[in-house]
């Protein structure tokens, strides 16, 4: 009997990159490509991965390469392509450089798999996913920005070290843009099915949510060559996941808003279903003041962040 595994291409071979090779090949989620300029880079990072599958016991092939026609026939590619921001850096510094870089992928992406359907990765998040929408012409269900998945994590593994228990009985998630505005909610979120509110005082819950928006700075300011890695592929990996398996999942990710949040032709974390289709629908969850007033300032950032780049030439 034929039978066809899937196909998942991963651009870039830095440390995301990788990282999310390593999590989709050891999930045996299906074959992987590892795309990187520095074709050197791809094919080792492959080969050596490809080697580690005997002493883990999974079944995917993996290689590497720097030629475009090796995505052709993938069911998912993940963008981590770009350079990663430094000490003091914003994830906005990086709008210009990774603008380019984003470009150049996605038309290699748009000529070669044009059936995929894109998780990005690069950041300013957002803003890349804008571009990368812009470039492939692809459907919205089929463009998809990694951020809240991240951001949710972060903020889940606070919490359940402060309450104490399994991060496996926490369920949260975060809206808006993965930037300092982003909108951690602590109403929405549970432990075993227990409000948080009621677990943990106002000011523990703030503490949290302060680190969950800077989680991405705290990381960068202790390895201070580049930002985070495991985390966020471990966070896109569980996306190529939902959408493989057909999971219908319900994860904060970054759409693009077609007049959801009164906001039109803008990506913005807000709580979507992942499945075999890839982007299916955006939950619309009801808001408080407070939390409507935090999502519209962190869609105004989106907005000014998406509106610098239109400017620049790229
Ligand atoms: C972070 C970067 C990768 O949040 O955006 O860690």
């Amino acid at each position: 009997m034929k039978h066809k595994r899937k196909k998942i291409s991963v651009i870039g071979a830095g440390f995301v990159g990788s990282t999310c090779a390593h999590w989709a090949a050891a999930k045996e989620l299906g074959d992987v490509v590892l795309l990187d300029v520095n074709e050197g880079a791809a094919k080792g990072k492959a080969l050596d991965l490809f080697e580690a599958s005997p002493v883990e016991n999974f079944d995917s092939r993996i290689i590497g390469t720097s030629d475009y026609k090796d995505t052709a026939g993938s069911d998912i590619v993940i963008i981590t392509a770009g350079i990663p921001r430094k000490p003091g850096m914003s994830r906005d510094d990086l709008l210009a450089t990774n603008a380019k870089i984003m470009k150049a992928v996605c038309l290699g992406i748009k000529e070669n798999a044009p059936n995929s359907i894109v998780i990005v990765v690069s950041n300013p998040l957002d803003a890349m996913a804008f571009v990368a929408k812009q470039v492939l012409g692809f459907p919205r269900e089929r463009v998809i920005g990694m951020a809240g998945v991240l951001d949710t994590a972060r903020f889940s593994s606070f919490i359940a070290e402060a309450c104490d228990v399994s991060v496996r009985d926490v369920s949260a998630f975060v809206l808006g843009g993965h930037g300092d505005t982003m909108v951690p909610m602590p109403r929405h979120c549970s432990v075993g099915g227990v409000p948080l509110t009621e677990l943990l005082d106002s000011a523990t819950i703030d503490k949290i949510v302060d680190r969950a928006r800077t989680g991405g700075a705290e990381i960068v300011g202790l390895l201070k060559t580049g930002s985070a890695y495991y985390a966020p592929a471990a966070s896109a990996v569980q996306m190529a996941e939902a959408i493989l398996r057909d999971q219908k999942r319900i994860l904060p990710c970054a759409a693009f808003l077609q007049g959801e949040y009164g906001v039109k032709d803008l990506f913005v974390g807000v709580l979507c279903k992942l499945g075999g289709n890839g982007m299916e629908k955006v939950i619309e969850v009801k808001l408080n003041e407070t939390e409507k007033a935090g999502l519209d300032n962190s869609i105004k950032a989106v907005q000014e962040l998406v509106a610098a780049m239109e400017k620049l030439e790229f």
